[in-house]
């Protein structure tokens, strides 16, 4: 298993970078994914903590980041949030959460970047209680044949200059091995950006 290593560059850079995107759609996805979720809430990868603000009064969150560069940057974030939010330092693919212990998951790109997407999606399963759901947005393996072949060369060095981010992941999939049904399902530009609701398939 590999730990998440620190990327204090692209940590400093990614509200910068993601701003455009978020004043042109991001934002309103992000709020429409977790506005309306209550009880107890495990978000992944929360990085800069751009979900923060969006959550519902009433609402307690444990978000978790295992890059501390990225964590850090979410600290000021709090001072927005409407819900009980808590920070933790801690990996997917290895939580110290007992089993059956959220109602929701909510998990935005980040599965891109998870070195064992399959260990965190057994992890999540775990965690999140029978009549639970995972929340997720992910970019995601092109659907076709063409867009994917680009996407497979880009890879080595997308993961590079994007801090490990891997643009050629069939996450869909990876869900339905780890024993998630979706429930729910959109896409957008041209299938790359995928979200939508995962419930435990029994
Ligand atoms: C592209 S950023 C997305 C951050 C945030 N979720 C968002 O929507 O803006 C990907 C995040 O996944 C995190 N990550 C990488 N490996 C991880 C792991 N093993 N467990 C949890 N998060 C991880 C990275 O540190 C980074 O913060």
């Amino acid at each position: 298993m590999t730990m998440a290593r620190r990327h204090p560059i692209f940590s400093a850079i990614y509200d910068l970078f993601n701003a455009p995107a978020e004043y042109f759609g991001m934002r309103e996805a992000r709020a429409k994914i977790v506005s309306g979720l209550h009880g107890r809430i495990l978000e992944v990868g929360v990085g800069t903590g751009l979900n923060l603000q969006h959550y519902s009064a009433g609402a307690t969150v444990i978000a978790f980041e295992p890059d501390l560069t990225m964590l850090r940057r979410a600290v000021p974030k709090l001072d927005g949030a409407r819900a009980n939010v808590v920070l933790v330092a801690a990996d997917a693919q290895m939580l110290p959460f007992k089993s059956g212990s959220f109602d929701a998951v909510v998990a935005t790109l980040v599965f891109c970047t998870i070195p064992d997407a399959d260990a965190a999606l057994a992890e999540l399963r775990r965690v999140l209680k029978s009549s639970g759901a995972m929340h997720f947005m992910e970019h995601v393996r092109a659907p076709g044949q063409f867009g994917a072949s680009i996407q497979d060369a880009l890879d080595p060095l997308w993961s590079r200059v994007f801090a490990g981010c891997h643009p050629n992941r069939d996450t869909a999939e990876a869900f339905r091995r780890a024993g998630f049904r979706i429930e729910h399902f959109e896409h957008r530009q041209r299938g790359i950006v995928i979200s939508g609701t995962a419930v435990p398939a029994s």
